[in-house]
Parts: C-alpha cells; sequence; structure tokens
C-alpha cells in the first residue's frame, strides 16, 4: 500500500525545495508534477503545436514518455530535460497548456501510476483535492504574495536575471487569480489540509514542522 503527502500551493511558497528536504529525510519519493506540465508543454513548443490544436495534442499525448528519476530529474522520449523544463520559453506557456483538458487527464493518470505501491511526497496544485483525495498527509503550503514575490526576486538575482519586484508581484498575482479560478482542478486548500503560512518562516523550520506533522500523525495513527 501506497503512503501518500500531498503538497499543493502557489508559485513561490516553497513547495519545490520543501518536498525534496521533507522527502529526502523521510524516505519518501519525490514527485514534482509541476515538471510533467513542463514536459508536456515542451514537448508542444518542440513540435510547434498551438494550444488550439486539440487534434495534435492528443496525438503527442498518446506518444509522448514522460519518466522522472529518484532525484528529480525528468526525461522527455528517452532526453534529460532538467534545465529545459525551466527556461522562459516554457515558463511562458506552461498555465495555458495546464489548463487543457485532456492534458490534465493525462497527467492524472499518468500521477496515480507513478505513486502506485510506493510512499511519495507529491506537490502541485491539486494533489489533496483532485489526484489523491484520501492521501494520508495533506498541506496546503502559502506565503503571501509579496514575500513570493521577494523570494523570486532574489532567485533571480542569484541567477544573474534582472528584474523588477513590481513586475514580479504582478505577475504572481495575476497567476494566482487564473490558478484558482480556473474550471478544472483548481488551486484551493483541501478541506482536511494542514495550512501552513511560510512568510515569516525559514526553509528549515518549515521542513521541521511538517516532518513533525507527519510523525504526529502517524504515532496516532491517524495514517
Ligand atoms: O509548480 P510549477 O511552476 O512548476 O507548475 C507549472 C504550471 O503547472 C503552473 O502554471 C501550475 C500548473 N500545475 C497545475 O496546474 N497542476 C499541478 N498539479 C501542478 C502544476
Amino acid at each position: 500500500m501506497s503512503f501518500i503527502v500531498a503538497i499543493d500551493g502557489p508559485a513561490g511558497a516553497g513547495k519545490g525545495t520543501i518536498t525534496k528536504q521533507v522527502g529526502e529525510k523521510l524516505g519518501l519519493m519525490n514527485i514534482d508534477t509541476g515538471a510533467m506540465f513542463r514536459c508536456v508543454t515542451l514537448g508542444m513548443l518542440q513540435e510547434k503545436i498551438g494550444i488550439e490544436e486539440e487534434k495534435e495534442i492528443q496525438k503527442l499525448l498518446e506518444k509522448i514518455e514522460i519518466d522522472m528519476k529518484e532525484n528529480g530529474t525528468f526525461f522527455l522520449n528517452g532526453e534529460e530535460k532538467k534545465k529545459k523544463i525551466r527556461e522562459d520559453e516554457v515558463n511562458n506557456s506552461v498555465s495555458p497548456v495546464s489548463l487543457i483538458p485532456i492534458v490534465r487527464k493525462k497527467l492524472l493518470e499518468l500521477q496515480r501510476k507513478i505513486a502506485e505501491g510506493k510512499d511519495v511526497i507529491m506537490e502541485g496544485r491539486d494533489i489533496g483535492t483532485v489526484v489523491f483525495p484520501n492521501a494520508n498527509v495533506k498541506i496546503y503550503l502559502d506565503a503571501t504574495p509579496e514575500e513570493r514575490a521577494k523570494r523570486r526576486v532574489k532567485q533571480n538575482q542569484e541567477k544573474g536575471i534582472v528584474c523588477s519586484y513590481e513586475e514580479v508581484l504582478q505577475g504572481i498575482m495575476e497567476r494566482d487569480k487564473r490558478d484558482s479560478s480556473r474550471e478544472i482542478a483548481p488551486l484551493k486548500q483541501a478541506d482536511d489540509a494542514i495550512y501552513i503560512d511560510s512568510s515569516d518562516m525559514t526553509i528549515q523550520e518549515v521542513v521541521t514542522k511538517i516532518i513533525t506533522l507527519i510523525e504526529e500523525k502517524k504515532r496516532k495513527g491517524e495514517c
């Protein structure tokens, strides 16, 4: 039987880093579902398939191979795409791609299949609400838009990318609105998820809090 920890929340809340560290400490396989949407987006860009071309998208989904290694590296049709899926071209197209119902259906099946019989920590937007409504532990990780914008600006500076705080904040607020108001699988906290606001917490504090929550639930026999 699988043991599933679902981590949902908006972009920039720290899900990626925190999920990776909790997974490593507790021996859970780390699955980044955003990276799967990024792989499909990259596949569409490579084959020059537009967002409206449903038949072409369907054909692509029938043949596409998305694979991941324990260390979180993603493979698209056998080729390693760790960096490519984080580049601007994909960043700019992934949100509309994630709205396409046939893409979501395909990835939902894949997400459930990858987790079959395994102990996993899966991060995304709809893991606790749609992908695994019966997950053993559900966390909704949040932070204020201002704090998330600050973090994104800092990350960009570290990569040598110049950007304005106002522009980044505006982008985050628009994306939040789009992600939470979409019809299928909107970003929202599951009723039984534990809410964590990471705005004033360090990564280490959030990691420790989540591990403590999981261990407490296990001890009480709640999961
Ligand atoms: O977490 P991320 O930035 O890598 O996610 C990329 C995009 O995919 C983002 O626009 C939200 C979307 N996404 C989604 O709709 N459902 C998920 N479970 C994960 C990501």
